[in-house]
């Protein structure tokens, strides 16, 4: 079982790209409106903002959400020969966009496409009477960008060219609080060049590796690295698949998804038990763990300050490390195509990733996918 730990990279002095956290995470979707209404209906997210025909947007319209500090944009276009049409079409309903908060964009612009980031908007002043916003992107893995959102300068509801708009339907927050971290499954032999990416490109810093050993059960494994920015606030998970007896869940994502993208979004709150009552309650499906989980885990994590048969009852996972414990929780994918889904997490110290859930976790997937046929 190896994990190692690197804390410090000589070479970076200062930080190039310093972030202030996730800004907004831009959804291309098949039909906008229903999925608002799924993400308000089920998730407790209120409806902030809103471009499309009414506001003189002729092509797309785009429904931005919000809930504590996470911040959703769903968009759709109208034309079929767009690349948001045919990025749906390719991948079906999907993450294109993980916009990072910025104070300086066309900055973060300039240093990361002189450490070699490809190019996807060249920093764009955008103005309203509510202000200015400056936006730039580079190319990620697959067809999913980074923005840069550089927003000081702006009051608005949303950027430019979004109105203001409320819910129409009852929402009831449910306590998300903010984005914990945003997992990419990569193609075999990909994981190593993305991590570099991250590295070199932008900064950041390789905080754990998990190999083979540590992620695997009887049938597939994967490998996996997590990669942070300087200050912890953005966390990147980069999954690859690995040899195993049968398909890893990694390749079948990339199967449906039809190349790399995001896997999972982890959405921190402070009261899972309320929140994942909530969600189930409105219909939202979780991975199922078996009872056996439960007969050894408090041995495996000592003490907990919540309810364990409430726990227990919500099938909600725990784990340890040196740091404190944490509480987590993963939906099934929320759409069709077994690609996207969330993971549900509060930390009471712990910093990591819930490593010892892992094989529990893996073995609940396998059996979603024996049921799909795709194992
Ligand atoms: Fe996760």
């Amino acid at each position: 079982m190896e994990q190692s730990t690197l804390t410090s990279n000589p070479q970076i002095v200062t930080d190039f790209l310093p972030l202030n956290g996730t800004d907004h995470i831009e959804f291309y979707v098949g039909n906008a409106k229903q999925s608002a209404y799924y993400y308000q209906s089920a998730w407790g997210y209120e409806l902030v903002a809103y471009a499309g025909l009414e506001t003189g947007i002729k092509d797309r319209a785009s429904y931005v959400l919000q809930q504590g500090k996470i911040r959703l944009v769903l968009t759709t276009s109208f034309d079929p020969e767009s690349d948001i049409s045919q990025h749906v079409r390719k991948h079906g309903d999907g993450v294109k966009v993980l916009a990072l908060w910025v104070d300086d964009a066309t900055k973060s612009y300039e240093e990361t496409i002189k450490r070699g980031a490809k190019s996807v908007i060249a920093p764009t002043r955008m103005q309203d009477e509510h202000g200015e916003v400056v936006i730039s992107a580079i190319q990620t893995y697959g067809e999913t960008i980074h923005k840069f959102v550089e927003r000081k300068n702006y009051t608005g509801a949303f950027l430019p060219g979004f109105a203001p708009k409320k819910s129409n339907v009852p929402v009831k927050p449910i306590g998300l609080k903010y984005v914990d971290h945003c997992v990419g499954n990569v193609e075999l032999g990909q994981m190593n060049e993305w991590v570099k990416f991250y590295e070199q490109v932008m900064g950041f810093q390789l905080l754990i590796t998990f190999d083979d050993k540590d992620i695997s059960t009887e049938y597939s494994a994967l490998m996996s690295k997590v990669v942070s920015n300087g200050n912890g606030f953005v966390k990147f998970p980069i999954n690859e698949p690995a040899e195993g007896k049968k398909k890893s869940q990694i390749e079948e994502y990339i199967d449906f998804y039809k190349g790399a993208g995001v896997q999972h979004i982890a959405i921190a709150t402070d009261n899972i038990i309320e929140t994942v009552t909530e969600l189930r309650a409105r219909g939202v499906e979780f991975l199922y763990v078996p009872e056996t989980y439960y007969e050894d885990v408090l041995d495996r994590v000592g003490h907990i300050d919540e309810d364990f048969e409430a726990l227990k009852k919500l099938n909600i996972l725990i784990d340890r490390d040196e740091e404190g414990y944490l509480l987590q929780l993963f939906t099934k994918p929320v759409e069709d195509r077994p690609t996207v889904f969330y993971e549900i997490i509060q930390r009471h110290g712990a910093r990591s990733f819930g490593k010892g859930n892992f094989k529990a976790l893996f073995e609940a997937i396998e059996r979603e996918q024996e049921l799909r046929g795709t194992l």
